[in-house]
């Protein structure tokens, strides 16, 4: 039996050279249950090798349908075979995402069993947005004993109201509608990134949605959708993740194979801060040229500020002259991460979804778990500016959704290494 690890981060290396970034885990994690809706086999490209992804081929392997999976490149999915409904409750607790199977196989093939989902304890998490939103457009949709369950023998569309912006509630009444009988206006619909690459994927596949990117968003059903090879796009949190760590170590690094205009909001914070920032067609070079000042952050939906940032950009906050002020308005639990930094020196308040952070010149090597994914990157970040050795244990949190992070970081000169421990 493989012992637990932990992560070994020497703090105190300016980080530079340049680096790519892989695809994007939010789009993968919603584009690769999206093939279940095809008739014919489809191709994901430029996946990231990441354990959200291997859950989702197991899960459509366990759901019947063939996967060849070859991790950090592509995956072909043959969906032809697929006959179950049913997610295990093993594989439904390995990513957050399992749910949007109940989106995909309810478009499928009108029933979708799915226990309620594992992924980061970030907040509550409820779902009762997406099954409004399944139930607004012919289905009926429910929890029972820990199960997530929509059925329907003719998804007929409507309209969908959602009362609040939620990416996977949008994310999961796109999968079912795209085949109803009828139409789907989807009202107050996320905006992410995300969203218009799961549109233009289903689009690819014969799909007519139109809007996605806006807050209105048009589906009109069809009755197949055809097969397609797809790259989804690359990843605005880890390029961001890599932003900020270059911007925390006095570093001057440049990430390839980006989408600048997705980092504007992030961007626009470093640059308060002092930091110099350079958009080129598909890169960004973070350059850092004095003291970083200290600056206040809200978290918002796209394209405002990403709460996925908020963790890392807190701990580059740290060590920021002055007192930022940190405003997290999407999840109530997600500073959980300040209190392990605390640990190393930070000088932090937290009050109910504020976290003041009065900067501090050094911080100091700690012990720190990992609670969440974002939250293992913001120890990453402290533990790149730390003076000394920082331990992170349970890093596998941030294998979740963060490609070969060691390797990427190794490679700008960041001393970082994972060791088995008993
Ligand atoms: C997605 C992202 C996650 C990101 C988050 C916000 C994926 C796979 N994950 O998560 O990385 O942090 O968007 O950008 O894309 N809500 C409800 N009821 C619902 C659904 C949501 O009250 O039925 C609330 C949530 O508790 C939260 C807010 O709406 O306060 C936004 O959540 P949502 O956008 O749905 O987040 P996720 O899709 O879980």
């Amino acid at each position: 039996m493989a012992g637990k690890e932990r992560m070994l981060v020497t703090g105190g290396h300016a980080l530079e050279g340049q680096v790519r970034v892989s695809g994007g885990k939010n789009t993968a994690v919603a584009v690769i249950p999206a093939t279940l809706l095809s008739d014919e086999p489809c191709t994901v490209e430029n996946l990231p090798d990441i354990d959200d992804v291997h859950a989702l081929a197991d899960i459509l392997t366990e759901l019947g349908a063939k996967v060849e999976y070859e991790p950090g490149k592509s995956m072909r999915v043959d969906p032809r075979p697929a006959e179950g409904n049913r997610v295990s409750y093993r594989n439904a607790q390995r990513l957050r995402a399992s749910y949007y199977l109940l989106g995909a196989l309810l478009g499928r093939c009108g029933k979708a069993y799915v226990p309620t989902p594992g992924g980061c304890e970030i907040g509550s998490r409820p779902v009762d947005q997406h099954l409004k939103g399944f139930q607004s457009i012919g289905a009926e949709a429910g929890e029972i004993g820990g199960l997530l369950t929509a059925e329907s023998d003719c998804l007929t569309g409507g309209d969908v109201f959602f009362d609040m912006v939620t990416v996977g509630a949008t994310v999961n009444v796109m999968l079912a509608a795209v085949k109803a009988k009828g139409n789907t206006v989807i009202y107050n619909a996320a905006k992410e990134p995300h969203i218009v690459d799961l549109a233009n994927f289903l689009n690819s596949m014969g799909a007519r949605i139109k809007g996605a990117g806006t807050d209105i968003i048009r589906i009109r059903g069809v009755q197949r959708l055809h097969g397609t090879t797809y790259a989804v796009i690359p990843d605005q949190i880890e390029t961001g993740t890599l932003m900020i760590a270059a911007a925390a170590t006095g570093g001057d690094i440049i990430v390839n194979g980006c989408i600048p205009t997705h980092m504007d909001a992030l961007s626009a914070k470093l640059l308060e801060m002092g930091v110099k920032v350079t958009d080129y067609d598909d890169a960004i070079r973070v350059h850092v040229v004095g003291p970083r000042r200290a600056i206040n952050v809200k978290t918002q939906v796209y394209p405002g500020f990403p709460t996925d940032l908020q963790q890392p950009m807190s701990a580059l906050l740290t060590t920021a002259r002055g007192t930022s002020i940190v405003t997290e308005t999407i999840f109530e639990s997600r500073f959980r991460h300040l209190d392990e930094i605390r640990r190393m020196g930070a000088r932090v308040r937290v009050v109910e979804r504020t976290a003041i952070i009065e900067g501090v010149q050094e911080l100091y090597g700690a012990p720190m778990t990992a609670t969440d994914l974002r939250a293992g990157a913001a120890l990453i970040i402290a533990g790149l500016m730390a003076r000394g050795v920082t331990e992170i244990y349970e890093p596998e949190f941030i294998d979740r959704g963060y490609e070969h992070i060691e390797d990427k970081l190794r490679s700008l000169g960041a001393v970082i290494s994972r060791e088995e421990f008993c």
